[in-house]
Protein backbone atom coordinates (compact mmCIF):
# COMPACT_ATOMS: atom_id res chain seq x y z
CA UNK A 1 0.00 0.00 0.00
CA UNK A 2 1.31 3.42 -1.15
CA UNK A 3 1.17 6.30 1.52
CA UNK A 4 -1.73 7.85 -0.50
CA UNK A 5 -3.82 4.38 -0.20
CA UNK A 6 -3.18 4.15 3.34
CA UNK A 7 -4.74 7.68 3.70
CA UNK A 8 -7.86 6.98 1.94
CA UNK A 9 -8.18 3.65 3.79
CA UNK A 10 -7.95 5.28 7.03
CA UNK A 11 -10.29 7.94 6.19
CA UNK A 12 -12.59 4.93 5.03
CA UNK A 13 -12.32 3.74 8.39
CA UNK A 14 -13.17 7.32 10.15
CA UNK A 15 -16.57 7.27 8.00
CA UNK A 16 -17.43 3.43 9.29
CA UNK A 17 -17.53 4.64 12.77
CA UNK A 18 -18.98 7.77 11.88
CA UNK A 19 -21.52 6.13 10.56
CA UNK A 20 -22.97 4.26 13.62
CA UNK A 21 -21.95 6.36 16.54
CA UNK A 22 -23.57 9.67 17.71
CA UNK A 23 -20.97 12.91 18.16
CA UNK A 24 -19.87 13.94 15.13
CA UNK A 25 -16.72 12.28 14.05
CA UNK A 26 -13.54 13.98 15.18
CA UNK A 27 -12.23 15.18 11.72
CA UNK A 28 -9.08 16.77 13.75
CA UNK A 29 -7.34 13.02 13.66
CA UNK A 30 -4.64 12.96 11.01
CA UNK A 31 -2.81 10.20 10.10
CA UNK A 32 1.31 9.76 10.89
CA UNK A 33 2.94 11.64 8.91
CA UNK A 34 6.79 12.84 7.95
CA UNK A 35 7.60 15.67 10.45
CA UNK A 36 8.65 18.96 8.66
CA UNK A 37 11.81 18.28 7.49
CA UNK A 38 14.81 19.12 9.52
CA UNK A 39 17.45 19.59 6.50
CA UNK A 40 17.40 21.49 3.11
CA UNK A 41 19.21 20.59 -0.13
CA UNK A 42 20.92 23.66 -1.08
CA UNK A 43 24.07 24.91 -2.86
CA UNK A 44 27.44 26.09 -2.07
CA UNK A 45 27.63 29.41 -1.12
CA UNK A 46 29.61 31.68 -3.01
CA UNK A 47 33.65 31.61 -2.04
CA UNK A 48 35.14 35.32 -1.34
CA UNK A 49 36.84 37.95 -3.66
CA UNK A 50 40.58 36.78 -2.61
CA UNK A 51 41.68 40.73 -3.40
CA UNK A 52 40.16 41.77 -0.61
CA UNK A 53 42.38 39.76 1.70
CA UNK A 54 45.68 41.28 0.16
CA UNK A 55 46.92 42.72 3.33
CA UNK A 56 47.03 39.28 5.19
CA UNK A 57 50.20 37.21 4.80
CA UNK A 58 50.16 35.18 1.77
CA UNK A 59 52.16 31.84 0.85
CA UNK A 60 52.75 30.18 -2.19
CA UNK A 61 55.17 26.91 -2.09
CA UNK A 62 56.80 24.81 -4.99
CA UNK A 63 59.03 22.02 -4.53
CA UNK A 64 59.47 20.12 -8.39
CA UNK A 65 61.38 17.02 -6.75
CA UNK A 66 58.75 16.26 -4.10
CA UNK A 67 56.15 17.66 -6.71
CA UNK A 68 53.73 19.83 -4.69
CA UNK A 69 52.61 23.38 -4.93
CA UNK A 70 50.59 25.20 -2.26
CA UNK A 71 49.00 28.34 -1.54
CA UNK A 72 47.39 29.24 1.48
CA UNK A 73 47.22 32.78 3.66
CA UNK A 74 47.51 33.08 7.36
CA UNK A 75 46.70 35.99 9.78
CA UNK A 76 49.14 38.12 11.14
CA UNK A 77 50.22 37.48 15.19
CA UNK A 78 47.66 34.31 14.91
CA UNK A 79 49.58 31.34 15.35
CA UNK A 80 46.69 28.76 16.11
CA UNK A 81 44.64 29.14 12.72
CA UNK A 82 48.77 29.27 10.95
CA UNK A 83 49.59 25.80 12.34
CA UNK A 84 46.25 24.56 11.35
CA UNK A 85 46.57 25.47 8.04
CA UNK A 86 50.14 24.63 7.76
CA UNK A 87 49.56 20.64 9.12
CA UNK A 88 47.38 20.48 5.97
CA UNK A 89 49.94 21.92 4.00
CA UNK A 90 52.67 19.25 5.48
CA UNK A 91 50.05 16.32 5.86
CA UNK A 92 49.91 16.65 2.01
CA UNK A 93 53.66 16.87 1.73
CA UNK A 94 54.43 14.14 3.85
CA UNK A 95 51.92 11.77 1.95
CA UNK A 96 53.77 13.01 -1.41
CA UNK A 97 57.20 12.02 0.27
CA UNK A 98 56.45 9.00 2.09
CA UNK A 99 55.11 8.18 -1.23
CA UNK A 100 57.61 8.90 -3.64
CA UNK A 101 60.98 8.17 -1.10
CA UNK A 102 61.94 12.50 -2.02
CA UNK A 103 62.85 14.31 1.48
CA UNK A 104 60.99 17.22 1.33
CA UNK A 105 63.05 20.73 1.79
CA UNK A 106 62.42 24.15 0.99
CA UNK A 107 63.02 24.77 -2.84
CA UNK A 108 63.31 27.87 -4.75
CA UNK A 109 62.64 28.51 -8.44
CA UNK A 110 64.75 30.37 -11.52
CA UNK A 111 64.06 34.13 -12.03
CA UNK A 112 61.16 35.09 -13.80
CA UNK A 113 58.87 32.17 -12.04
CA UNK A 114 56.21 34.53 -11.23
CA UNK A 115 56.44 33.09 -7.62
CA UNK A 116 55.63 36.38 -5.98
CA UNK A 117 52.33 36.05 -6.68
CA UNK A 118 51.14 34.10 -3.38
CA UNK A 119 47.76 33.17 -1.89
CA UNK A 120 44.30 32.02 -2.58
CA UNK A 121 43.71 32.79 -6.34
CA UNK A 122 39.68 33.30 -6.25
CA UNK A 123 37.48 29.95 -7.12
CA UNK A 124 40.06 27.23 -7.61
CA UNK A 125 39.07 25.32 -4.47
CA UNK A 126 35.98 24.66 -7.01
CA UNK A 127 37.30 23.66 -9.74
CA UNK A 128 37.54 20.07 -10.78
CA UNK A 129 40.65 18.18 -9.76
CA UNK A 130 42.17 17.34 -12.65
CA UNK A 131 41.79 21.43 -14.04
CA UNK A 132 43.57 21.94 -10.86
CA UNK A 133 46.25 19.78 -11.05
CA UNK A 134 46.70 20.94 -14.71
CA UNK A 135 47.10 24.88 -14.01
CA UNK A 136 50.58 26.05 -13.74
CA UNK A 137 49.58 28.31 -10.96
CA UNK A 138 47.81 25.97 -9.13
CA UNK A 139 49.48 22.45 -9.75
CA UNK A 140 52.84 20.22 -9.00
CA UNK A 141 54.73 20.43 -12.47
CA UNK A 142 53.51 18.61 -15.47
CA UNK A 143 50.17 17.83 -13.05
CA UNK A 144 52.04 15.11 -11.25
CA UNK A 145 52.12 15.28 -7.04
CA UNK A 146 49.65 17.36 -4.97
CA UNK A 147 48.37 20.64 -5.48
CA UNK A 148 47.00 22.67 -1.99
CA UNK A 149 44.89 25.50 -2.83
CA UNK A 150 42.34 28.07 -1.26
CA UNK A 151 39.81 30.28 -1.12
CA UNK A 152 38.25 32.49 1.80
CA UNK A 153 34.65 31.50 2.49
CA UNK A 154 33.34 33.22 5.12
CA UNK A 155 34.77 37.11 6.62
CA UNK A 156 32.29 37.79 9.27
CA UNK A 157 32.66 40.14 12.57
CA UNK A 158 36.25 38.84 13.74
CA UNK A 159 35.95 35.15 11.65
CA UNK A 160 38.02 34.47 8.81
CA UNK A 161 37.38 31.19 6.85
CA UNK A 162 39.91 29.54 4.54
CA UNK A 163 38.65 26.61 2.76
CA UNK A 164 42.07 24.49 1.87
CA UNK A 165 41.76 21.87 -0.20
CA UNK A 166 44.05 19.54 -1.33
CA UNK A 167 44.09 17.34 -4.88
CA UNK A 168 46.68 14.81 -5.59
CA UNK A 169 47.13 12.61 -9.02
CA UNK A 170 47.29 9.41 -6.74
CA UNK A 171 43.45 10.58 -6.75
CA UNK A 172 42.92 11.66 -2.74
CA UNK A 173 40.64 14.89 -2.75
CA UNK A 174 40.52 16.27 0.64
CA UNK A 175 38.75 19.48 1.66
CA UNK A 176 38.57 21.52 5.50
CA UNK A 177 37.30 24.96 6.42
CA UNK A 178 39.64 26.69 8.87
CA UNK A 179 38.38 29.28 10.76
CA UNK A 180 40.02 31.87 13.25
CA UNK A 181 38.33 34.10 15.56
CA UNK A 182 40.59 37.27 15.05
CA UNK A 183 39.98 38.60 18.32
CA UNK A 184 40.74 36.14 20.24
CA UNK A 185 43.38 33.88 18.33
CA UNK A 186 41.22 31.00 18.41
CA UNK A 187 41.11 28.80 15.94
CA UNK A 188 39.04 25.41 14.64
CA UNK A 189 38.60 23.60 11.70
CA UNK A 190 35.05 23.30 10.64
CA UNK A 191 34.79 19.77 12.33
CA UNK A 192 35.21 21.32 15.85
CA UNK A 193 31.96 23.60 15.18
CA UNK A 194 30.35 20.68 15.90
CA UNK A 195 29.34 18.78 19.34
CA UNK A 196 30.53 15.33 19.62
CA UNK A 197 26.62 14.13 18.76
CA UNK A 198 26.09 16.41 15.50
CA UNK A 199 27.63 13.81 13.62
CA UNK A 200 25.42 11.09 15.00
CA UNK A 201 22.34 13.18 14.89
CA UNK A 202 23.13 14.83 11.40
CA UNK A 203 23.65 11.31 9.67
CA UNK A 204 20.05 10.46 10.67
CA UNK A 205 18.33 14.10 9.43
CA UNK A 206 20.15 12.97 6.12
CA UNK A 207 19.17 9.05 6.59
CA UNK A 208 15.65 10.49 6.93
CA UNK A 209 15.62 12.91 4.13
CA UNK A 210 16.67 10.43 1.56
CA UNK A 211 13.88 7.98 2.49
CA UNK A 212 11.18 10.75 3.05
CA UNK A 213 9.73 9.45 -0.77
CA UNK A 214 9.34 5.58 0.78
CA UNK A 215 6.88 4.32 2.65
CA UNK A 216 8.90 4.14 5.87
CA UNK A 217 8.69 5.55 8.49
CA UNK A 218 8.29 3.30 10.92
CA UNK A 219 11.79 2.10 10.67
CA UNK A 220 13.96 3.11 12.86
CA UNK A 221 17.46 5.09 12.07
CA UNK A 222 20.47 3.55 13.63
CA UNK A 223 23.78 4.98 14.27
CA UNK A 224 26.22 5.38 10.98
CA UNK A 225 28.70 1.96 10.60
CA UNK A 226 32.61 3.28 9.80
CA UNK A 227 32.11 4.22 6.34
CA UNK A 228 29.18 6.58 7.02
CA UNK A 229 30.98 8.13 9.86
CA UNK A 230 34.24 8.54 7.59
CA UNK A 231 31.48 10.20 5.09
CA UNK A 232 29.76 12.54 7.95
CA UNK A 233 33.16 13.80 9.63
CA UNK A 234 34.56 14.66 5.78
CA UNK A 235 31.64 16.90 5.80
CA UNK A 236 31.61 18.29 8.48
CA UNK A 237 35.18 19.92 8.09
CA UNK A 238 33.69 21.57 5.31
CA UNK A 239 30.86 23.94 7.01
CA UNK A 240 30.46 26.63 5.90
CA UNK A 241 28.44 29.26 8.18
CA UNK A 242 26.06 31.52 6.19
CA UNK A 243 24.28 34.91 7.20
CA UNK A 244 21.03 33.92 7.03
CA UNK A 245 21.90 31.36 9.36
CA UNK A 246 22.29 27.94 7.65
CA UNK A 247 25.16 25.67 8.04
CA UNK A 248 25.80 24.46 4.77
CA UNK A 249 27.62 20.83 4.95
CA UNK A 250 28.60 19.37 1.48
CA UNK A 251 28.22 15.58 2.12
CA UNK A 252 30.44 13.50 -0.91
CA UNK A 253 28.74 10.84 -3.12
CA UNK A 254 28.33 7.62 -1.82
CA UNK A 255 26.26 8.32 1.38
CA UNK A 256 23.87 5.09 2.42
CA UNK A 257 23.27 3.40 5.39
CA UNK A 258 21.98 -0.09 6.78
CA UNK A 259 18.37 1.29 6.55
CA UNK A 260 18.80 2.94 3.37
CA UNK A 261 20.43 -0.11 1.64
CA UNK A 262 17.16 -2.40 3.34
CA UNK A 263 14.95 0.02 1.28
CA UNK A 264 16.63 -0.46 -1.32
CA UNK A 265 18.12 3.01 -1.74
CA UNK A 266 21.24 3.18 -3.27
CA UNK A 267 24.06 5.04 -2.18
CA UNK A 268 23.98 8.85 -3.38
CA UNK A 269 26.20 9.31 -7.15
CA UNK A 270 26.60 13.13 -6.40
CA UNK A 271 27.71 15.51 -3.52
CA UNK A 272 24.76 16.24 -1.74
CA UNK A 273 24.65 19.65 -0.29
CA UNK A 274 22.56 20.20 3.21
CA UNK A 275 22.00 22.76 4.84
CA UNK A 276 21.34 22.55 8.61
CA UNK A 277 19.31 25.39 9.70
CA UNK A 278 19.98 27.30 12.68
CA UNK A 279 17.15 25.92 14.87
CA UNK A 280 18.31 22.45 14.70
CA UNK A 281 22.02 23.66 14.64
CA UNK A 282 21.54 25.00 17.91
CA UNK A 283 21.81 22.20 19.69
CA UNK A 284 24.67 20.40 17.84
CA UNK A 285 27.44 23.42 17.93
CA UNK A 286 30.02 23.74 20.50
CA UNK A 287 30.34 27.05 22.16
CA UNK A 288 33.12 28.41 19.69
CA UNK A 289 30.28 27.20 16.52
CA UNK A 290 27.56 28.87 18.16
CA UNK A 291 29.47 32.25 18.48
CA UNK A 292 30.43 31.94 15.11
CA UNK A 293 26.47 31.35 14.12
CA UNK A 294 25.48 34.38 15.93
CA UNK A 295 28.02 36.74 14.48
CA UNK A 296 27.38 35.43 10.96
CA UNK A 297 23.16 36.54 11.27
CA UNK A 298 24.50 39.54 12.58
CA UNK A 299 26.18 40.38 9.14
CA UNK A 300 28.90 42.56 10.57
CA UNK A 301 31.85 43.82 8.93
CA UNK A 302 34.51 41.93 8.68
CA UNK A 303 37.12 43.22 11.23
CA UNK A 304 40.73 42.37 9.69
CA UNK A 305 43.18 41.24 12.85
CA UNK A 306 45.18 43.73 14.04
CA UNK A 307 48.62 44.30 11.53
CA UNK A 308 51.81 43.16 12.90
CA UNK A 309 55.18 43.89 11.70
CA UNK A 310 56.22 40.98 9.04
CA UNK A 311 59.14 40.54 11.13
CA UNK A 312 57.42 39.29 14.27
CA UNK A 313 55.64 36.41 12.64
CA UNK A 314 57.40 33.47 13.11
CA UNK A 315 57.79 31.76 9.78
CA UNK A 316 58.62 28.34 9.47
CA UNK A 317 61.45 28.22 7.20
CA UNK A 318 61.74 23.97 6.48
CA UNK A 319 58.31 24.60 5.16
CA UNK A 320 58.66 27.64 2.58
CA UNK A 321 62.20 29.19 1.73
CA UNK A 322 63.90 31.78 3.74
CA UNK A 323 66.35 34.16 2.59
CA UNK A 324 67.79 36.33 5.76
CA UNK A 325 68.92 39.84 4.16
CA UNK A 326 71.19 41.73 6.38
CA UNK A 327 72.71 45.45 6.02
CA UNK A 328 75.67 46.47 7.70
CA UNK A 329 77.02 49.68 8.94
CA UNK A 330 74.41 51.85 8.89
CA UNK A 331 72.12 53.56 10.15
CA UNK A 332 72.44 56.14 7.04
CA UNK A 333 70.51 58.12 5.34
CA UNK A 334 70.21 55.84 2.81
CA UNK A 335 68.34 53.01 5.63
CA UNK A 336 64.69 55.13 5.46
CA UNK A 337 64.19 54.14 1.52
CA UNK A 338 65.44 50.60 2.08
CA UNK A 339 63.25 50.16 5.41
CA UNK A 340 60.15 51.82 2.98
CA UNK A 341 60.77 49.33 0.46
CA UNK A 342 61.02 46.34 2.89
CA UNK A 343 57.52 47.70 3.96
CA UNK A 344 55.71 47.53 0.78
CA UNK A 345 56.23 43.72 0.60
CA UNK A 346 55.87 42.89 4.11
CA UNK A 347 59.56 41.87 3.94
CA UNK A 348 61.67 41.83 7.03
CA UNK A 349 65.54 42.47 7.26
CA UNK A 350 68.58 42.70 9.96
CA UNK A 351 70.59 45.33 10.41
CA UNK A 352 74.18 45.27 11.99
CA UNK A 353 74.91 49.09 13.08
CA UNK A 354 78.03 50.47 14.87
CA UNK A 355 77.26 51.98 17.60
CA UNK A 356 79.19 55.26 16.59
CA UNK A 357 76.12 55.97 14.05
CA UNK A 358 73.95 55.09 16.65
CA UNK A 359 74.16 57.78 18.97
CA UNK A 360 73.22 60.05 16.01
CA UNK A 361 70.37 58.06 14.59
CA UNK A 362 68.01 57.08 17.77
CA UNK A 363 64.61 58.16 15.72
CA UNK A 364 66.13 55.71 12.88
CA UNK A 365 67.01 53.01 14.82
CA UNK A 366 63.31 53.46 16.81
CA UNK A 367 61.75 52.73 13.92
CA UNK A 368 63.90 50.14 12.12
CA UNK A 369 63.03 47.82 15.68
CA UNK A 370 59.33 49.07 15.30
CA UNK A 371 58.96 47.78 11.47
CA UNK A 372 59.73 44.59 12.92
CA UNK A 373 63.22 44.33 11.68
CA UNK A 374 66.55 43.52 14.19
CA UNK A 375 69.07 46.26 15.15
CA UNK A 376 72.27 44.03 16.33
CA UNK A 377 76.06 44.71 16.38
CA UNK A 378 78.65 45.69 13.90
CA UNK A 379 80.87 47.14 16.90
CA UNK A 380 81.52 50.58 17.65
CA UNK A 381 84.06 52.13 15.34
CA UNK A 382 84.27 49.49 12.81
CA UNK A 383 87.57 47.83 13.65
CA UNK A 384 89.41 44.59 12.24
CA UNK A 385 88.77 42.55 15.68
CA UNK A 386 91.21 40.32 15.41
CA UNK A 387 94.20 42.32 15.57
CA UNK A 388 92.58 43.86 18.86
CA UNK A 389 93.09 43.10 22.37
CA UNK A 390 90.58 40.96 24.19
CA UNK A 391 89.79 44.76 26.35
CA UNK A 392 89.16 46.66 22.90
CA UNK A 393 87.31 44.20 21.78
CA UNK A 394 85.03 44.00 24.69
CA UNK A 395 85.02 47.71 24.97
CA UNK A 396 83.96 47.74 21.13
CA UNK A 397 81.28 45.29 21.79
CA UNK A 398 79.95 46.54 25.10
CA UNK A 399 79.67 50.10 23.86
CA UNK A 400 77.95 48.96 20.80
CA UNK A 401 75.17 46.62 22.99
CA UNK A 402 75.01 49.88 25.45
CA UNK A 403 74.03 52.62 22.36
CA UNK A 404 71.48 49.59 20.85
CA UNK A 405 69.62 49.26 23.99
CA UNK A 406 69.32 53.12 24.64
CA UNK A 407 68.26 53.90 21.35
CA UNK A 408 65.80 50.92 20.79
CA UNK A 409 65.02 49.35 24.24
CA UNK A 410 65.95 45.86 23.47
CA UNK A 411 69.10 44.82 23.27
CA UNK A 412 71.25 43.09 20.70
CA UNK A 413 71.70 39.12 21.08
CA UNK A 414 74.35 38.55 18.06
CA UNK A 415 77.00 40.38 16.70
CA UNK A 416 78.85 40.33 13.18
CA UNK A 417 82.66 40.82 13.04
CA UNK A 418 83.64 43.91 10.53
CA UNK A 419 85.30 42.27 7.75
CA UNK A 420 84.00 38.52 8.70
CA UNK A 421 87.71 38.79 10.39
CA UNK A 422 87.20 36.97 13.84
CA UNK A 423 89.85 34.61 16.26
CA UNK A 424 88.70 32.43 19.39
CA UNK A 425 89.80 35.59 22.00
CA UNK A 426 86.87 37.94 19.92
CA UNK A 427 84.06 34.61 19.67
CA UNK A 428 84.83 34.49 23.63
CA UNK A 429 85.32 38.03 24.45
CA UNK A 430 82.08 39.07 22.91
CA UNK A 431 79.94 36.23 23.91
CA UNK A 432 77.33 36.28 21.32
CA UNK A 433 77.25 34.23 17.82
CA UNK A 434 79.06 35.71 14.79
CA UNK A 435 76.77 35.98 11.92
CA UNK A 436 78.59 35.82 8.57
CA UNK A 437 77.23 35.16 5.02
CA UNK A 438 77.18 32.99 2.28
CA UNK A 439 76.14 35.54 -0.32
CA UNK A 440 78.12 38.71 -0.74
CA UNK A 441 76.37 41.25 -2.87
CA UNK A 442 79.36 42.92 -3.41
CA UNK A 443 77.61 46.91 -3.17
CA UNK A 444 80.57 47.84 -1.61
CA UNK A 445 83.06 47.26 -4.16
CA UNK A 446 81.66 49.77 -6.58
CA UNK A 447 80.25 46.92 -9.39
CA UNK A 448 77.17 47.98 -11.30
CA UNK A 449 73.61 48.03 -10.05
CA UNK A 450 73.11 44.99 -12.43
CA UNK A 451 76.08 43.04 -10.98
CA UNK A 452 74.63 43.82 -7.21
CA UNK A 453 71.51 42.54 -8.22
CA UNK A 454 71.99 39.55 -9.75
CA UNK A 455 74.48 38.74 -7.36
CA UNK A 456 71.42 39.60 -4.64
CA UNK A 457 68.94 37.40 -6.31
CA UNK A 458 70.64 34.85 -8.32
CA UNK A 459 72.93 33.33 -5.39
CA UNK A 460 70.28 32.80 -2.35
CA UNK A 461 69.56 29.44 -1.91
CA UNK A 462 67.22 28.73 1.07
CA UNK A 463 68.58 29.53 4.40
CA UNK A 464 71.37 31.79 3.15
CA UNK A 465 72.44 34.82 4.77
CA UNK A 466 73.15 37.82 2.25
CA UNK A 467 75.78 40.86 3.21
CA UNK A 468 74.61 44.19 2.07
CA UNK A 469 75.12 48.01 3.28
CA UNK A 470 73.06 50.29 4.35
CA UNK A 471 75.67 53.33 3.35
CA UNK A 472 75.74 52.64 0.07
CA UNK A 473 73.46 54.92 -2.60
CA UNK A 474 73.31 51.66 -5.38
CA UNK A 475 72.14 49.59 -2.43
CA UNK A 476 69.23 51.62 -1.64
CA UNK A 477 68.70 51.82 -5.40
CA UNK A 478 68.32 48.37 -5.60
CA UNK A 479 66.90 47.15 -2.69
CA UNK A 480 63.34 46.97 -4.17
CA UNK A 481 64.30 45.19 -7.44
CA UNK A 482 66.46 42.71 -5.20
CA UNK A 483 63.54 42.00 -3.30
CA UNK A 484 60.73 42.04 -6.14
CA UNK A 485 63.43 39.46 -7.79
CA UNK A 486 63.79 36.68 -4.20
CA UNK A 487 60.06 37.11 -3.98
CA UNK A 488 59.55 36.28 -7.84
CA UNK A 489 61.82 33.53 -7.02
CA UNK A 490 59.58 32.28 -4.33
CA UNK A 491 61.58 33.47 -1.01
CA UNK A 492 60.48 34.93 1.77
CA UNK A 493 62.01 37.56 3.49
CA UNK A 494 63.06 37.02 6.80
CA UNK A 495 64.93 38.49 10.11
CA UNK A 496 67.51 36.38 11.36
CA UNK A 497 65.37 35.25 14.36
CA UNK A 498 62.96 34.05 12.14
CA UNK A 499 65.28 32.36 10.26
CA UNK A 500 66.92 30.19 13.19
CA UNK A 501 62.97 29.37 13.96
CA UNK A 502 62.40 32.13 16.76
CA UNK A 503 65.70 30.53 18.41
CA UNK A 504 69.32 33.36 17.02
CA UNK A 505 72.31 30.91 18.02
CA UNK A 506 74.06 32.31 21.45
CA UNK A 507 77.69 31.12 20.09
CA UNK A 508 80.00 29.94 17.56
CA UNK A 509 79.92 31.30 13.70
CA UNK A 510 76.84 30.92 11.75
CA UNK A 511 77.07 31.50 7.60
CA UNK A 512 73.68 30.54 6.70
CA UNK A 513 70.51 28.22 8.07
CA UNK A 514 72.03 24.62 8.98
NI1 LIG B 1 81.05 46.37 8.01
Amino acid sequence: MNRHAKIAALAAVGLALSACSAPAPDTSWAPPEWPTPTLTVTTIPAHLDADAFSALPAFRIRNDDVGVQARWIELPGRAAFDSKVTEIVRASIDARVSAGGVAYAPAVSPPGSGLADRGCISGSTNRTASDILADPLLGPKDGAGVAVVCDIVVATGPYLGQRIRAVSSDSTDTTVVVYANTSTGEAATADELWAHHALVTLHGEIVNLLRRDTDSLGVSVQSPDDAGRALMSAALAQTIVTPDGTLVVPVAAGFTSPELRSLGITPTTERLIIGVPAGLAANLLTPLGADLLSVATRAGQFTPPATTPAGRDPVDCTLVPCVALTYDDGPSEFTPGILDELAKRHGSATFFITGERARFNVELLKRTLDEGHLVENHTFSHPDLAQLSSARVAAEIEETNAAILAATGVPARVFRPPYGEYNDMVLQTAGMAAILWDVDSLDYAKVSDHAVLSRAVDLPRPGSIVLQHDIHPNTARTAGAVYDGLLDRGFVLVNLEQLFNGELPTSGVIRRLP
